[in-house]
């Protein structure tokens, strides 16, 4: 038997070789501790995804401002002052020839009201996710100089990964976070520099990048996610995608990860706001076959990959690297036991309610139930109830978003 392009090595722009083309993509863990920082949980988690074979393990995302977070167990990168914890942990995930990159991140107005901190955007436009829009704030537009605070921050957080052993870092600039915000038409209204024309709404994210590149050193990986499209009327879309990318050319950038979505239209979840239909399987290939002709920048693609054939088919259209979420939560041995069984199949939990909200969010909470699980050295569970997975998850948040309003957002008055 010929093997798999699959696990054929890949040398990136900067250098590093990953040892195949595998990547097991960002997914919030929601597991630092009180202080916010990576400890024995993340180290094991990682450790059994870098054991499982993949070739590079991307993090959740870590925030680049305290005050800003995702969730309330968030990791958050800003200050040297625990960088041991994150040495540690890249330590944990480089093991099995496995490289980490740490995925950086700024919510923007996708901060959940209950969990507080701030709430900021290119202009003030609310998220609008029918009934449940009340679980989010309208945002403040940014300032220029607070947009110079973001970039900044972004920049630190990248050199801070680069001191802590990580192999690179991947700019989130997808799935309705800030700077996809920025991206997107619908969410930047500004008529400044940083608002408009594509060329000023791409410019924050270039400008981080171009200051990432700057402070670190050459051999240090430096990748973007990107939605492919917003998938909502009038939003970012395919092309606005090509020219960003063709924008990157020059930069220094080894990657590219096309995505798609938002908290309004989650498409990387498999579903659209717009009501356009993603490919059953590698939701994005589509678009990612598009970019990837054109582009010199390497392109991965992430998304509905469960199967081998389905990975070996992402890669035979120019693609480089293929990312893997969701699969790997159930199973992270999932790439080394495709190297003895190619057939066998990897899973995506299904929950099909009515409120397709909620849906999507017990779907997140089984995910996050299984990585706790994997990061007690458990074996992941399936067949896990949706609704009781999801009352305990709503439990577990708002214990931990107790612990994050007393400890983090009261000790800055
Ligand atoms: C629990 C969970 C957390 C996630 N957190 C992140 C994240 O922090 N950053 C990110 O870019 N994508 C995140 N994602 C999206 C995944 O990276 C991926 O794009 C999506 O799950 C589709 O891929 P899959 O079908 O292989 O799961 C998350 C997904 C899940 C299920």
């Amino acid at each position: 038997m010929t093997q798999s392009s699959v696990f054929s090595p890949f040398t990136l722009p900067c250098g590093r070789v990953l040892k195949n083309r595998i990547v097991k993509a960002a997914m919030e863990e929601n597991l630092a501790t009180a202080e916010q920082t990576p400890g024995a949980q993340l180290r094991t988690l990682y450790q059994s995804w870098a054991q499982g074979g993949a070739g590079l393990l991307i993090t959740g995302n870590v925030m680049v401002d305290r005050l800003a977070m995702t969730g309330p167990a968030g990791v958050v990168l800003e200050n040297e002052a625990h960088l041991n914890d994150f040495k540690r942990w890249a330590k944990a995930a480089q093991t099995h020839d496995a490289q980490i990159w740490m995925q950086i991140n700024h919510p923007g107005r996708q901060v959940f009201a209950k969990l507080g901190g701030k709430s900021v955007s290119p202009s003030d436009v609310a998220i609008d996710i029918g009934k449940h829009s009340a679980l989010f704030v309208r945002p403040k537009p940014l300032t220029e100089s607070e947009i110079l605070d973001v970039i900044a921050r972004f920049v630190n957080t990248a050199k801070l990964a680069e001191k802590a052993g990580f192999d690179g870092v991947q700019i989130h600039g997808a799935h309705g976070y800030l700077l996809a915000q920025f991206l997107s038409p619908l969410t930047n209204k500004r008529n400044d520099k940083w608002g408009g024309t594509l060329e000023n709404r791409a410019r924050i994210l270039i400008e981080i990048i171009k200051g990432v590149r700057e402070q670190v050193g050459p051999s240090f990986a430096v990748a973007v996610k990107l939605n492919s499209a917003d998938f909502q009327r009038g939003g970012f879309d395919i092309d606005d995608a090509e020219q960003v990318v063709a924008m990157l050319h020059g930069l220094g950038v080894d990657v590219v990860e096309l995505s798609g979505g938002s908290y309004e239209s989650p498409a990387m979840q498999g579903r659209t706001a717009d009501q356009r239909t993603l490919a059953r399987e590698a939701y994005f290939i589509d678009f990612a076959k598009r970019i990837a002709e054109k582009s010199a920048i390497p392109i991965m693609t992430t998304g509905g990959v469960t199967r081998l054939a389905t990975a070996e088919m992402v890669l035979s259209h120019q693609v480089e690297l293929v990312g893997l979420a969701r699969a790997l939560a159930f199973n992270p041995s999932l790439p080394n036991q495709w190297l003895k069984t190619p057939a066998l199949e990897g899973s995506i939990p299904q929950v099909h309610w009515k409120d397709k909200t909620m849906g999507a969010l017990a779907v997140m909470a089984i995910i996050k139930r299984n990585l706790r699980r994997l990061s007690r050295n458990k074996v992941p569970a399936g067949g896990l109830s949706p609704i009781w997975t999801l009352l305990i998850d709503q439990f577990r948040t708002h214990r931990l978003t107790k612990r994050y309003r007393k400890r983090i957002l009261l000790e800055k008055r």
